[in-house]
C-alpha cells in the first residue's frame, strides 16, 4: 500500500461555466476558459490501506492549526467519486484511504475549492491505482467528481474546457503555458464564511433563469472575442469581456429559481473602487465566481499598486496575490 502527495491549483475562468446540459455526465452547455491560481492551492496526502473498511477525510482550513474530520456531506461526495474513479479506471479491486486535504484559501467561498481538491483526488486514484493517464483522461474524471471546473485545474497555464459532444470529448487543455502572459489574480478576501448553496446544485437551476438561454446564444461571440484579445494579449479588451462575462453569469445567478446572490454589500463597494480606480488609469478587471469574494485581475507591473492600495481596504481582511501556475501534479 503507498501514500501520495499532490498539488493542485483552484482555478478563476473568464469564460464561465453554469449550467449542466447533462448532470450525470457533468456536460457543460458551453466552452469555459480560465487560468491556474499559484497560491490558492489543496495539498493532499493520500494513503491507501489493505481496511478496505476505513475511508476516511481529514481538512485542514485556511489558517487553522490542526486537522479535522470532514463533515458527512464532504465525504459522501468523496466516496462518490471513489466509485466513479473505479468505474472509468476498470477497477475491481476495493482499497480503504485516509484523505489529508490542507487549504491555502477559504474554502466554499468562490474560489474553486472543490475544483482543486477534486482535481487533486482525480490524480491521487489513479495513482493508489496504479494507472497512468494522459491529461486528457485525467481532466475527464476530474469532471465527473460533480465539480465539473476540476477539469480546468488539470492542465498546466491557461485551460480551455471544450464542451464536448459526449463524456469524452468533453475536458480542458492548456491554450497557453503560465509563462504566456504575466496576469495576477489578487484575491480579495472579504469573508471566509461558507455559502449556503453550492455551485452544483445552483447549475441545476441555471434554465429556470430568463436570462440563461440569451447568455448561451450570445456567449460564442463573447468567446471568440475574448480568444482575439487573448492571443493578442489585448490586456483591455480582455478585461473589458472577462467582466462582462461575470456579470452575465451573475445575472442568471440572480435571476433563477431559487435566485442565487452571492455579492454581498462589500462586493459591489469592491467593484465600484475597482471600476474607480480604473477611470484614474490604473487598471483593473474583476471577476466573481460563487461567492462574495472578488477576484480583481491586473498585469503583473501593477500588481503591488493594487496590493497596496486595497491592503487597508475597510472590508479586506486578506489578499491572496496569484500568477498563472501549472496544473495539477504529484509532488510524491
Ligand atoms: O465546477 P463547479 O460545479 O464548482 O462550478 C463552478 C462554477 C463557477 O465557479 C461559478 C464558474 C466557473 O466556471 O468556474
Amino acid at each position: 500500500m503507498r501514500t501520495v502527495k499532490i498539488k493542485s491549483p483552484a482555478n478563476i475562468a473568464f469564460i464561465k461555466y453554469w449550467g449542466q446540459r447533462d448532470s450525470q455526465f457533468v456536460l457543460p452547455y458551453n466552452d469555459s476558459f480560465s487560468m491556474n491560481l499559484s497560491d490558492c492551492y489543496v495539498l493532499l496526502e493520500i494513503e491507501s490501506l489493505e481496511n478496505i473498511g476505513i475511508k476516511k477525510l481529514y481538512i485542514k482550513n485556511y489558517q487553522k492549526e490542526n486537522f479535522e474530520i470532514a463533515e458527512k456531506e464532504s465525504m459522501k461526495k468523496v466516496i462518490n467519486f471513489y466509485q466513479q474513479a473505479k468505474n472509468f479506471l476498470k477497477i475491481k479491486k476495493e482499497i480503504g484511504f485516509i484523505i489529508k486535504s490542507q487549504n491555502s484559501f477559504p474554502k466554499k467561498a468562490g474560489i474553486a475549492s472543490s475544483a482543486a481538491f477534486f482535481s487533486g483526488l482525480a490524480l491521487g486514484l489513479t495513482k493508489l491505482f496504479n494507472i497512468d493517464l494522459d491529461k486528457k483522461k485525467l481532466s475527464i474524471l476530474a469532471r465527473l467528481s460533480g465539480s465539473g471546473s476540476a477539469c480546468r485545474s488539470i492542465p498546466d497555464g491557461f485551460s480551455w474546457w471544450h464542451k464536448g459532444k459526449d463524456s469524452l470529448s468533453s475536458f480542458a487543455t492548456s491554450i497557453a503555458k503560465p509563462s504566456y502572459w504575466q496576469l495576477v489574480d489578487l484575491v480579495l478576501i472579504l469573508s471566509k464564511k461558507e455559502k449556503k448553496t453550492s455551485s452544483q446544485e445552483g447549475h441545476l437551476k441555471a434554465l429556470t433563469s430568463p436570462l440563461f438561454l440569451p447568455r448561451i446564444k450570445h456567449i460564442n461571440d463573447r468567446i471568440r472575442r475574448i480568444k482575439k484579445a487573448f492571443f493578442k494579449k489585448d490586456f483591455t479588451s480582455f478585461g473589458e469581456i472577462l467582466e462582462e462575462e461575470a456579470i452575465s453569469m451573475h445575472s442568471v445567478m440572480m435571476t433563477q429559481k431559487p435566485p442565487l446572490y452571492y455579492w454581498s454589500k462589500k462586493t459591489v463597494e469592491v467593484i465600484k473602487e475597482i471600476v474607480k480606480l480604473r477611470q484614474k488609469g490604473l487598471e483593473s478587471y474583476f471577476t466573481i465566481d460563487a461567492g462574495e469574494n472578488v477576484h480583481l485581475i491586473c498585469q503583473k507591473k501593477d500588481c503591488d499598486k493594487f496590493f497596496n492600495y486595497f491592503k487597508n481596504f475597510p472590508g479586506i481582511f486578506d489578499i491572496i496575490i496569484n500568477s498563472v501556475c501549472q496544473g495539477t501534479r504529484l509532488l510524491k
